[in-house]
């Protein structure tokens, strides 16, 4: 089939080439040509697992192209895929503009039959906003062509984008319109060749789907890591909790991790714009209210540990902090609970030493403004002269650091792991001091 992506950011470059990959042609339409030129040079804009082998094999088998032309772009698919940005606007709604820019420009160019899908994270009732726009633009210029708008939203998470488009849980469609539904039945039959994992439904329950399927994750976080912080104050242990409920199958182990808040680019937008749709129906959404006001705590838990350890005036003190992505294996900084960490810590007096495996040269625009954080090439260079280490984010290599070195270049042997990646009971043993999140605080010996 053939195939546009409107937006190659990490959903439609994933989309793109994970839809190349099966055979069709496809080509990713972006505004941003700095993302085009680097990816028709054979670059990939984004850090992300795999993605690079897929880009290159299809673009090398002639399947896979990436231009700035819109015009070129709209005629070449049948399928067109909406994937552009929704970021939150003031008042925490999705922000459409791009989506409805994207849409008007489908019907200022479109000369025959297309199925335009929603891919974007929409709130309900967009398609037909996007159906609107583009009949508005045929109208204008008088021209008579059929389309259909379906809802198709992706489910894929960053650092593992290839393998859940690959072998989703779940592909959801809302659509009706027949042929449409017939061809994104088509286009994702390689997908879902074991059993069938595709979902027909009306277009405005799929949209809801997304952020039903966002919110209830997001309060699985904020719920652990409220327990969390209650299990410090009793004595208990997060972690032998987790497992103590994640193995009753009504709850599962996935998404109860304890940690330093949720991040990233949608649960926390997305949160917000669930929370104001209810608003613009009369109704408050009081679970996920608190959902984002625990996270929005729980960013701040790692300062509060540090501060009643080393005081509120932080001054010529340094912290040596590992992980600045908000999640492993990706360089995305959006929301990401190191931004708010460092800019608490630097507002009290300290500097900061950072290392993140991939994210740093993003960490270092974003920080640009905030004085007082070097950027280290190694995580063992952070140590040295540092008063303790801090843990924001869980890349693997976090996992068995050699425990020596850190006790023997910090000042003194304290570790603020914010995603519990170290046992209490092996720090103690090692004389560090640990101090994690709803595991109670060891003192070394
Ligand atoms: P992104 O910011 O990485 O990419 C969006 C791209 O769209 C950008 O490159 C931008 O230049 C381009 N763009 C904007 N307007 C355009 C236009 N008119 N024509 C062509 N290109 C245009 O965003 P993303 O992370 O890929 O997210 C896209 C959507 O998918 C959002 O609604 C998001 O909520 C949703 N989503 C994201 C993820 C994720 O993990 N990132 C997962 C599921 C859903
Ligand atoms: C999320 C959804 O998982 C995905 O289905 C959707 O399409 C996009 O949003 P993503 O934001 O890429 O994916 O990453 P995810 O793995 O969900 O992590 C989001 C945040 O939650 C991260 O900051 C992570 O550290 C945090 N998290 C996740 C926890 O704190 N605890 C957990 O148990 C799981």
């Amino acid at each position: 089939m053939k195939v546009t992506t409107i937006g190659t950011g990490y959903v439609g470059l994933v989309t793109g080439a994970c839809l190349a990959e099966m055979g069709n042609h496809v080509v990713c339409l972006d505004v941003n040509a700095e993302k085009i030129r680097i990816l028709n040079e054979g670059g990939i804009p984004i850090h992300e697992p795999g993605l690079d082998a897929v880009v290159k094999r299809n673009v090398e088998a002639g399947r896979l192209q990436f231009t700035t032309d819109v015009d070129a772009a709209v005629n070449h698919g049948t399928i067109l895929f909406i994937a552009v940005g929704t970021p939150p606007g003031e008042d925490g709604s999705a922000d459409l503009q791009y989506v409805l820019a994207a849409a008007r420009s489908i019907g200022q160019r479109m000369t025959d039959y297309k199925v335009v899908v929603d891919k974007s994270t929409v709130p309900v009732g967009t398609a037909d906003k996007v159906r609107a726009a583009i009949a508005e633009e045929l109208a204008r210029r008088d021209a008579k062509v059929g389309f259909a708008v379906v809802s198709n939203p992706e489910f894929l998470k960053e650092g593992a984008a290839i393998e859940d488009f690959m072998k989703p849980d779940r592909i959801v469609v809302g659509s009706d319109d027949e042929q449409a539904t017939l061809m994104m039945r088509a286009l994702y039959a390689p997908f879902t060749r074991s059993h069938d994992r595709l979902f027909v439904m009306d277009v405005r329950s799929a949209e809801f789907t997304k952020y039903a399927a966002n919110a209830m994750l997001a309060t699985r976080i904020s719920f652990m890591n409220e327990l969390a912080l209650l299990a410090e104050k009793v004595g208990a242990d997060i972690e032998l909790v987790r497992r103590g409920i994640g193995s009753d199958p009504r709850i599962g182990y996935q998404f109860l991790y304890a940690g330093a808040g949720y991040g990233g680019s949608c649960f926390p937008k997305d949160v917000k714009a669930l929370v104001r749709t209810g608003r613009e129906h009369d109704q408050e959404l009081k679970v996920l209210n608190a959902v984002e006001e625990a996270n929005d705590r729980q960013k701040l838990v790692l300062v509060d540990k540090i501060v009643a350890r080393f005081g509120e005036d932080l001054a010529g003190k340094r912290f040596a902090l590992w992980g600045l992505a908000f999640k492993p294996n990706t360089d995305d900084m959006r929301e990401a609970p190191s931004l708010v960490i460092i800019e608490e810590l630097v507002k009290r007096g300290a500097a900061i030493a950072a290392y993140d495996p991939v994210a740093m040269s993003e960490a270092s625009k974003m920080l640009a403004q905030v004085q007082g954080v070097s950027f280290c090439e190694r995580a063992e260079h952070a140590l040295a002269d540092s008063d303790a280490l801090v843990i924001v984010t869980e890349w693997k290599e976090f996992r068995t650091p050699d425990f020596d070195r850190i006790k023997s270049e910090l000042k003194q042997p304290v570790v603020f792991d914010g995603r519990n990646l170290y046992e209490p009971a092996l720090m103690s043993t090692l004389g560090i001091e640990h101090h994690a999140i709803g595991r109670g605080t060891r003192k070394s010996d």
